[in-house]
């Protein structure tokens, strides 16, 4: 059993201390709470938790049955319990050979299987005439191939990727701006492949395509059937599984674009790096664990003390899509109330992220993290080496992040007027990437899925369904009904008014 009221007091009694003396009383604090993990290096000694709260963290984790419940996804187990699944997207970036099963049934086969059949298509595009893919897709069909491809096009591909995931058609004309219908490889993305956004996008790009879209239209999903009945030669379409859960699935073939545009070598540095952090979290202590640790800073602050917002700040332009991608991660699988049993949870579960490139950010909401009335514990991310841009600049970037972690935990407490006055104290995380390369950015990417796995255990919730996201959906369909002329529904009052004044 947990010992949260244990966990809680020394939360509690840690918090009534400043951070930065801790190093004074604490002698090997840097040493015991920087961690090595697959190309990424933590420093978590800027986090509020002296030695005992740090025992009692890492005891909640052991109580919680971190490492039985890791060993049982790895195992191919229905954790996901709701919906009765495997999770096994570590399955997608094992090298060859691996041996995985979902609920029994052999699946690393059919993963090799799917790489070849994404291996060879990509060598096909990239020997053709594609100057350019339209990747259709939204959500987890979306945010991990474009943070992919942003991180990695300075790589020099040769052929271009553009997006596509918002029912707003001024996205689709954007996208679709210049670009040549015999020239464009359009893949549409969907695991159910029945997303109303991404089905109405497939349906504008193929009549966009015209006379092409028989040769430049290829499908990737978890439910093929669903895709040839939409028009697309079974040979065009690429699996996935159902143990694969959306935001965990840039590793399977809803990575083709990126496999295609960056080519595969790159792609395949990319699971690697991923496959090297699954590797550090099954096997290093939990006192060294880099998910573990970052995943019970982040319920220190939150359920120690009480703090409901976290902030990601990657000091590195090519990395400016990772709050966004973090936001759909951490928000969509451990924004829940009831446990994986459906009882109420006894207390908060996932904080809201929020987050933007910096330094750009110091420059506009940085304020409040500094001086706001509420602490907002920071990851800061940066790279410590890069052949990027005009001489000097690296540097200056560096110099800042540093500086915005000192200035938030050491402040200016005694600054002589009030309005100068820092009082520091303020939480955060470092994490470093010596070079920003496709192997550490798939082991970030790993680090942060595991990290919300280990939340989610230690809360007791089932971090991956996403039952929240439907009434919304649900309801959008009748509205959409009544808005093109259907006749109307009993909504609320304010509901009503609105879809009248909308009505064409
Ligand atoms: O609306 C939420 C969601 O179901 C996400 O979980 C998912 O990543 C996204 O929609 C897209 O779903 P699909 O890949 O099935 O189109």
């Amino acid at each position: 059993m947990a010992d949260w009221e244990r966990f809680e007091q020394a939360a509690k009694a840690a918090g009534r201390k400043r951070i930065v003396d801790l190093f004074a009383s604490e002698p090997g604090r840097l040493e015991r709470l920087t961690v090595e993990a697959a190309g990424l290096t933590l420093d978590l000694s800027k986090q509020p938790w002296d030695r005992a709260a740090f025992d009692a963290a890492l005891a909640l984790a052991k109580d919680s049955g971190v490492e039985a419940a890791r060993d049982r996804l790895f195992a191919g187990e229905a954790v996901n319990v709701t919906e009765d699944r495997a999770v096994l997207h570590p399955a997608l970036r094992a090298p060859d050979g691996a041996q995985f099963s979902a609920k029994g049934q052999p699946v690393s086969a059919a993963v090799e299987a799917g790489r070849a059949k994404m291996r060879a298509f990509a060598r096909e595009i990239a020997a053709g005439d594609v100057r350019t893919i339209l990747h259709i897709g939204i959500g987890g069909s979306d945010l991990g191939p474009r943070l992919v491809w942003e991180a990695l096009k300075p790589l020099g591909p040769k052929i271009d990727l553009r997006f596509v995931a918002n029912v707003d058609g001024a996205e689709f004309a954007q996208a679709t701006a210049g670009l040549d219908p015999a020239t464009t490889l359009v893949i549409a993305v969907s695991k159910t492949f029945t997303t109303q956004e991404t089905m109405a996008n497939a349906r504008a790009a193929r009549e966009w395509l015209g006379g092409h879209a028989g040769a430049n239209f290829a499908a990737v999903s978890a439910n093929v059937a669903e895709a040839v009945k939409f028009g697309v030669p079974e040979d065009r379409v690429f699996a996935f599984w159902d143990w694969v859960g959306g935001r965990y699935s840039v590793w399977s073939a809803v990575g083709l674009s990126c496999a295609i545009a960056l080519g595969w070598e790159v792609f395949e540095q990319f699971l690697h790096g991923a496959a090297d952090l699954d590797a550090h979290f099954t096997t290093a202590p939990l006192e060294k664990n880099a998910p573990v640790l970052l995943a019970l800073a982040h319920i220190l602050n939150r359920n120690g003390l009480g703090r409901p917002i976290r902030a990601v700040v990657p000091y590195a332009q090519r990395l400016r899509l990772l709050p966004a991608f973090l936001q759909q991660l951490e928000m969509e699988s451990n924004g829940k109330r009831v446990t994986a049993d459906g009882r109420p949870v006894p207390r908060p579960t996932a904080a809201s992220v929020f987050g933007e490139v910096g330094a750009n950010g110091q420059h506009a909401f940085f304020q409040l993290l500094h001086q706001g009335t509420d602490i907002i514990p920071v990851d800061f991310i940066a790279v410590a080496r890069t052949d990027e841009g005009p001489a000097g600049m690296h540097q200056m970037l560096l110099a800042n992040v540093i500086a915005q972690a000192e200035a938030l935990m050491v402040g200016q407490p005694d600054a002589p007027e009030p309005h100068r006055v820092f009082e520091g104290d303020r939480p955060s995380t470092m994490i470093l990437l010596d070079r920003l390369t496709p192997r550490t950015l798939g082991a970030l990417i790993a680090l942060y899925e595991h990290k919300t796995f280990v939340e989610g255990v230690i809360w007791e919730i089932n971090s991956f369904d996403q039952f929240g996201v439907e009434l919304g959906k649900k309801l959008a369909t009748g509205i959409l009904e009544e808005l093109i002329g259907g006749p109307a529904k009993p909504h609320d009052p304010s509901t009503a008014a609105l879809i009248a004044r909308l009505k064409r």
